[in-house]
Formats: C-alpha cells, sequence, structure tokens
C-alpha cells in the first residue's frame, strides 16, 4: 500500500522531519573579491550587495563568515598589476598572498579556498600563456603549478584551480607533494563551461578577455558526457572535490558527475545568476528570499554536496 502523501504535509514540524533534502551552513561557501590597496570596500555595480575589499578590510567579511559557520570562503584577486605572464597572481606578497596569510590568521577555523587562475592577473583577461594569439595549454602547467605553490605557502587550506588548462591538477599535485604539501586539497573546477553567465564577475575582477573569447579552453554548452570526460579525468589527476559551474542551468550535468563519481561535488552558483535574482528582487518583481533558497535546494536536490553562492552568508543567516 502507498500511503496517503499529505500526511507528511501536515504541520512544518512533519515537513521538516520527513523532508528529503537539507541545507546546512556548512554546505555553502562564500565567494569573496579582494583587490590590492588599503582601507578600500567599494561596490560591484552589476552585484549589488557585494563589495571589493581591500586585505585589511577583509576581517569585516570574513567575521561575518565565521559566525554564520559556513564551509568555507573562495579568495579571488585583482592586482594593481597585471602583465602577460600573471606574475601578481605568484608574488609572495601578491595580493592574494596577504589576503590568504591575514585570514588564516585572524580566523585559523575558517577554511580558505584560492582560486587559481590567470585571468585576473594577466594584462590579456585570458586563462593562460598567451602563443601565436592563442591560450598555450602545456606552457600554462608551469605558471598554475606555481600560483597554487604560492598560495599553499601562504597558507591555503584548498586550491581551486579554474583555468581549464588539461592536466592542470596532475601539475599542481606534483608541485604541491615536491614541496610537502601533501594536505593541501584540490578543488578542482572540472566542468566549467562558456557561459554567458560569467559577464558581472568579470566586470568585479577586470577579467574580461582583451581579444577572442573562452571557448576554446571552456566547455561546449551543449555537452554532457565531455562533462563526465572531465571529471573522471581531473579525479583521476588527484582532484579531492568537483565544481560543476554554472548552477541552475547546469543541474543535469550535476546530477550526471555525482551519479559516476565518488568525490564530494559542488555546485556553483555563478555572479550572472545572482545578479538575475537581485535585479528582479530590486524591481519588485521575485521574492529574493524564496528564490535563493528554491534554486540553493535544487541544487542540493540534483546531488550538490556544496554549494558556492554569493548567497551564502544571507542563507545560512536566514537557516537560523
Ligand atoms: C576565473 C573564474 C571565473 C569565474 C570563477 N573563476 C571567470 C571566468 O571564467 O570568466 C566566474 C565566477 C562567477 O561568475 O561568479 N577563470
Amino acid at each position: 500500500m502507498i500511503t496517503r502523501p499529505r500526511r507528511l504535509r501536515k504541520t512544518q514540524a512533519i515537513r521538516n522531519l520527513t523532508s528529503e533534502t537539507r541545507l546546512t551552513p556548512s554546505m555553502m561557501i562564500y565567494p569573496v573579491f579582494v583587490r590590492e590597496g588599503r582601507n578600500i570596500i567599494e561596490d560591484i555595480p552589476s552585484m549589488p550587495g557585494q563589495k571589493r575589499y581591500s586585505p585589511d578590510k577583509l576581517p569585516l567579511i570574513l567575521e561575518r563568515a565565521a559566525k554564520a559557520n559556513i564551509g568555507g570562503v573562495l579568495l579571488f584577486g585583482i592586482p594593481e598589476h597585471k602583465d602577460e605572464s600573471a606574475s601578481s597572481a605568484y608574488d609572495e606578497d601578491g595580493v592574494i598572498q596577504q589576503a590568504i596569510r591575514l585570514s588564516k590568521r585572524e580566523f585559523p577555523d575558517l577554511t580558505i579556498i584560492g582560486d587559481v587562475c590567470m585571468c585576473e592577473y594577466t594584462s590579456h583577461g585570458h586563462c593562460g600563456i598567451i602563443k601565436n594569439n592563442e591560450v598555450d595549454n602545456d606552457s600554462t602547467l608551469e605558471y598554475l603549478a606555481r600560483i597554487a605553490l604560492s598560495q599553499a605557502q601562504s597558507g591555503v587550506d584548498i586550491v581551486a584551480p579554474s583555468a581549464m588548462m588539461d592536466g592542470q591538477i596532475k601539475a599542481i599535485r606534483e608541485v604541491l607533494d615536491a614541496n610537502n604539501f601533501h594536505d593541501t586539497l584540490i578543488f578542482s573546477y572540472a566542468v566549467k563551461y562558456a557561459s554567458g553567465f560569467y559577464g558581472p564577475f568579470r566586470e568585479a575582477a577586470g577579467s574580461a578577455p582583451s581579444f577572442g573569447d573562452r571557448k576554446t579552453y571552456q566547455m561546449d554548452i551543449r555537452n554532457v558526457r565531455e562533462a563526465l570526460k572531465e571529471a573522471l579525468i581531473d579525479i583521476d589527476e588527484g582532484a579531492d572535490m568537483l565544481i560543476i559551474k554554472p548552477g541552475l542551468a547546469y543541474l543535469d550535468v550535476l546530477k550526471t558527475v555525482k551519479e559516476n563519481t565518488l568525490v564530494p561535488v559542488a555546485s556553483y552558483s555563478v555572479s550572472g545568476e545572482y545578479a538575475m535574482i537581485k535585479a528582479a528582487s530590486l524591481n519588485g518583481w521575485l521574492d529574493e528570499k524564496k528564490i535563493a533558497c528554491e534554486i540553493a535546494i535544487s541544487q542540493v536536490r540534483a546531488g550538490a554536496d556544496i554549494i558556492i553562492t554569493y548567497y551564502a552568508l544571507e542563507l545560512a543567516e536566514w537557516l537560523r
């Protein structure tokens, strides 16, 4: 006999008791933009409510993250100086290195994740080294490894490579192990589509490519088997956890990857997803809280163990 479904909907307490999906602050990661300078907190126009902080101002937001008990903070660095080889990304005194050291000193229990990419640090805005007018996969690997190592030396808990170069996980794992950072985790953006949803991020980080696009290294939005292939290769190369990105438009991909792998899988609700919810709710067209919760639940329902979202702090606070 199949029981009457309605009985399980009788009260809020019973609905909570029997719900199939649970959201907890510990599964949420909050992305934060850190820009070079002092005494700066500036608005990001296309992401109302999100800001860029200079390292000295970072504790303001980290304190909120620590109090909300979220799973971690994902740091993006925005340097003053950009060049062909992204040298500010592996400078011992670079903005991201300063931010990591300060974060771990002031909030030792808060998990700090560093985005490992070159696009915020290159003069051309691409995620790698340019040769003959295109991004050269193999010469980029040594730079990504250098960036990851310098973040590990600054004390980062987890590195998150997002450049979409083939072989980047292997290159990073090897350099970390060779330098005795056996316990630094790799959270791979294994599945990253060439998406229109990154628009506001590129404004926030000043990382839009100055020529061409990222379609030769980021994934074709029409493919899902390819996503599983990327995921399996990264696991084989040593990825501890995977990211599927963007979030909402790629829940089918998330589900496929989750069902065919054994590592924790994260769904990243990117800048454009945040901007859409924000814009509609600022116009009074949607209920922000309801929509942000509904999307987060859909990510978990589709199989996400972790969600990376600009709503992480609000979600964790609303859950109280
Ligand atoms: C760096 C990177 C990007 C995002 C995360 N890491 C931008 C891009 O690929 O253009 C986007 C995140 C967001 O939109 O919230 N490569």
